[in-house]
């Protein structure tokens, strides 16, 4: 495979991965079975896991309908959908045309092209719908966006062949893991502001009873013996919510976004959590030992395996 045909992610998205692949796959399980992203938005770690020539098989979810049904167009329907796109000028007026349409009217291959232009060509390349569900973000001031990517579309086609995708909430990962599986969880993060007040912060519809119930599916994969890495912002709420021994927790270093405010844009910890011990050399300590896995053993006061 030449390495322009490398596939890497095809949308901008809020919150997206790429940044923090390098801390993630130097702490990834060195052996495993099936790859799960239960939060795929763009796929970051799973393009890069790919590149990498380390997943056997993938399970990628997410619970944003159109977002699942743009990779399954770019996997079963690619042509049509490169298509439909080369048909889409570059034009406020066709932005603002085909963002009124109602996507659910139109064929998979029209509304991942919708999807994909609108993200590459609107503003900041959000995705926002309104209280009806409809896409409302507005035209971006970008001079040639390149909505076309036609070898990169074709490389993710390629990458997502024998790929599952499944339009879910993050809780189905419980259903389908089996032991040995690894499952990345990259939530919508905890916000840095308010972490004083517990119970009242909401965050892009995810919640603070959200986190908690995703911290529970993280303890019954443990007890499961499935793999799990999750990252979340560095705050005293993702602390205290995945203090238990069995859990591993690694302080990174991000150039992620403060706030909008450019100037207030610097490095900021974000938090790696794992149920497994994060450095390599461990594992395989475990592993030559004859462990079956290296999940940390499920106790509540301390770590064995
Ligand atoms: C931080 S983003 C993930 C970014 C991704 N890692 C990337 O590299 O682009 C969080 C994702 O979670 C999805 N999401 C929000 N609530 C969810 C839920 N209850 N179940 C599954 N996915 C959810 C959003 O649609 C969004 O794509």
């Amino acid at each position: 495979m030449s390495e322009t045909l490398l596939p890497k992610p095809f949308l901008k998205w809020a919150g997206g991965k790429t940044q923090l692949a390098d801390d993630i796959l130097k702490r990834m399980p060195v052996y495993f079975n099936t790859y799960f992203e239960p939060f795929v938005g763009s796929g970051a770690i799973f393009f890069r896991l790919y590149r990498e020539r380390k997943i056997k098989h993938a399970i990628l979810s997410d619970i944003n309908a159109e977002l699942i049904d743009t990779y399954k167009a770019i996997r079963d329907c690619v042509d049509e959908v490169i298509k439909v796109l080369s048909c889409f000028p570059h034009d406020k007026n066709f932005y603002y045309e085909i963002r009124s349409k109602d996507p659910w009217n139109m064929s998979l291959a029209e509304r991942a092209a919708r999807m994909i232009y609108l993200n590459k060509t609107g503003y900041n390349g959000l995705y926002r719908v309104n209280r009806q569900g409809k896409f409302n973000v507005p035209f971006g001031k970008y001079k040639s966006p390149n909505y076309l990517d036609k070898e990169n579309l074709q490389a993710v086609s390629l990458a997502l062949q024998k790929v599952e995708l499944i339009c879910a909430s993050f809780d189905i990962v419980l259903r389908k893991t089996k032991p040995g599986d690894w499952v990345y969880f990259d939530p919508p993060y905890i916000p840095l502001s308010q972490t004083a007040n517990f119970t009242s912060y909401y965050s892009n519809g995810f919640n603070l009873q959200d986190q908690e119930k995703l911290r529970d599916i993280c303890i019954e994969l443990t007890k499961k013996n499935v793999y799990i890495t999750l990252s979340n912002s560095d705050t005293p709420i993702t602390s205290n919510l995945f203090s238990y021994p069995f859990f591993s927790k690694d302080i990174v270093y991000s150039n992620r976004a403060i706030n909008c405010n450019g100037a207030k844009r610097g490095k900021i910890t974000e938090l790696i959590i794992s149920n497994y011990p994060m450095q390599r050399e461990t594992q395989l300590k475990l592993l030559e030992r004859n462990s079956l896995y290296f999940v940390h053993s499920y106790t509540e006061n301390k770590i064995c395996y």
